[in-house]
């Protein structure tokens, strides 16, 4: 079994990708309801959420662990891998994706929490790539609020969207880089309203990465039946049908 952690629902956009990869795998999905969101959360705290969340896991016999939150994997992924060695897998901001695929003389919208655009994570991640100059950066905390609230096609998230990318022209850019895995809900959305944008995310890699690390490790299921179960701050949920609505959309 596979250990999917997000803050909240963000995580399942990714757990969808994992299931379509690895469908002989099966999940254990841990939300963390009782503290969503963790834009507005200090450091130390959102290090401890997620710690426990691992624990947790792995307690419950979770072989690998894939953190499907951006904000999480900025906050703790090295303090993680240095303390447990079981595979940890993360998510990050997919602005590499951007960059290799970017049009010459286009900026990249890169658009996360505000923990995770203040990241020294994030920071290195833009420095080893070489693009500080042609990336601009937009926190969108709302998107989180919006997507736990299951407000999707809605008025009230295009006039949020249209406010916030106000403060960009537009025209500059090709990709929008959707780093956080609440923003993927919103990716047809974003497309149809602000057709110039393309949105990318991280999703389909972070799927290939844990494919090709239990391939190495040898720790790839070959029975499992794709079985999804569900975790609430520690607490298994029995009305599995918020899930399910969000795994649907
Ligand atoms: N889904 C999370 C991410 O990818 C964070 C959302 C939040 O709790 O603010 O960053």
């Amino acid at each position: 079994m596979i250990g999917v952690f997000d803050s909240g629902i963000g995580g399942l956009t990714l757990l969808k990708e994992l299931v379509k990869t690895l469908p002989k795998e099966d999940f254990l999905y841990y939300a963390d309801t009782e503290n969503v969101p963790y834009s507005y959360k200090t450091r130390e705290q959102i290090l401890e959420f997620v710690e426990n969340a691992v624990i947790f896991l792995r307690k419950e016999s979770c072989k690998a662990i894939v953190l499907a939150c951006n904000t999480a994997t900025n906050v703790s992924i090295e303090y993680l891998r240095e303390k447990y060695d079981f595979p940890i897998i993360a998510i990050q901001p997919a602005v590499k994706v951007a960059f290799d695929n970017n049009e010459p003389d286009k900026r990249i919208l890169a658009c996360a929490t505000p923990v995770t655009l203040s990241a020294d994570r994030f920071e290195n991640l833009i420095n080893s790539l070489d693009i500080n100059h042609i990336v601009d950066r937009l926190p969108l905390p709302g998107l989180v609020e919006f997507a736990e609230n299951e407000i999707f096609e809605d008025e009230k998230v295009l006039e949020y969207l249209k406010t916030e990318f106000s403060k960009f022209d537009l025209n500059h850019y090709k990709y929008i880089v959707l780093g956080c895995t609440h923003f993927t809900y919103y990716e047809n959305f974003i497309k149809k309203n602000f057709p110039s944008l393309t949105p990318v995310d991280g999703n389909e890699g972070t799927a290939r990465h844990l494919k090709n690390t239990l391939e190495t490790l040898g720790l790839l299921s070959v029975e499992g039946i794709g079985n999804m179960r569900f975790v609430e701050s520690g607490n298994y949920v029995k009305d599995e049908s918020r899930f399910l609505r969000y795994l649907g959309r």
